[in-house]
């Protein structure tokens, strides 16, 4: 796929536990990359595992990528620097600015910015980005269209956005890309938990496709976007939404 030998990368996800994380995984071990993969459920790691080819070299790791040992511990593991870097894990919170808590605040600033901060950082210390490394964060298309009910989540993927641009200019001299996906509405459990079957319903008028993404939709664009045929991108934020910020 777009010239390069994937079997030659090894390649960390985040969030790799299911939705976009699971299915990128399962793209990228069909191309044979080595992957270290990480999220909170260890047996929905292990089924994602299950679901990757055999020919990719896999370790799971079942941790919250908010503690603080976290950066550590992947540099700790790296036995070579990654060549690509899928910044992927996060969490939503959909409620009217006047009924959040200092907590809510907190923690998923705490998911959604800092742990990627801290864990990107390590890895630059310690030098486990390769040369020419590509890094994907998992951004949000409701960075640049507001929806109702999210601000505070929109301001993480914000802060993430505006973090990967600037850090996109600060590794261009290494030849590393840092890009940011900005989808639109996926099909996966993230929004399901904290939208009604009637909200997700009436939104769909809104994507002129005429349907929302699949993991699928958002994984070949990050494969892509890890491999050399997207050499000459970065510090760019892609649209993936279906159509939904034209509307
Ligand atoms: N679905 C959408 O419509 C949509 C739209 C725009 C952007 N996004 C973004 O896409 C990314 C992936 O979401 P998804 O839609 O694929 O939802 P998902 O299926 O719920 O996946 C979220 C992943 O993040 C992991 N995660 C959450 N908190 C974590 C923590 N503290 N430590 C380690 N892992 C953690 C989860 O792992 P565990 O369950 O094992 O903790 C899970 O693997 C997120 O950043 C989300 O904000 C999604």
């Amino acid at each position: 796929m777009f010239d390069t030998d994937f079997r030659n990368k090894t390649i960390l996800i985040t969030g790799a536990s299911s939705g976009i994380g699971r299915q990128t995984a399962i793209d990228l071990s069909i191309l044979g990359a080595k992957l270290i993969l990480v999220g909170r459920d260890l047996l929905k790691l292990k089924e994602t595992q299950n679901l990757c080819s055999l020919q990719s070299p896999i370790i799971i790791m079942g941790r919250d990528v908010t503690d603080e040992s976290f950066p550590e511990e992947i540099v700790n593991i790296l036995t070579s620097p990654l060549n690509g870097i899928v910044l992927n894990a996060g969490a939503v919170k959909v409620a009217p600015v006047a009924f959040l808590k200092r907590q809510d605040v907190d923690s998923l600033f705490e998911v959604n910015v800092k742990s990627n901060i801290l864990l990107m950082q390590s890895l630059l210390r310690k030098k486990k980005i390769q040369k020419e490394a590509s890094v994907v964060f998992i951004s949000s298309i409701s960075t640049v269209k507001a929806t109702v009910g999210n601000a505070l989540y929109n301001a993480t993927k914000g802060a993430l956005s505006s973090f990967a641009q600037s850090l996109a200019l600060e590794l261009a001299p290494k030849g590393i890309r840092v890009n940011t996906l900005l989808p639109g509405y996926i099909d996966t459990n993230i929004l399901g938990r904290v939208r009604s079957e009637e909200e997700v319903e009436k939104h769909l008028s809104n994507y002129p496709l005429g349907r929302f993404g699949q993991p699928k939709d958002v994984s070949n664009l990050i494969c892509f976007l890890l491999s050399d045929g997207s050499k000459w991108i970065t510090g760019s934020q892609i649209k993936i939404d279906g159509g939904f910020s034209i509307h």
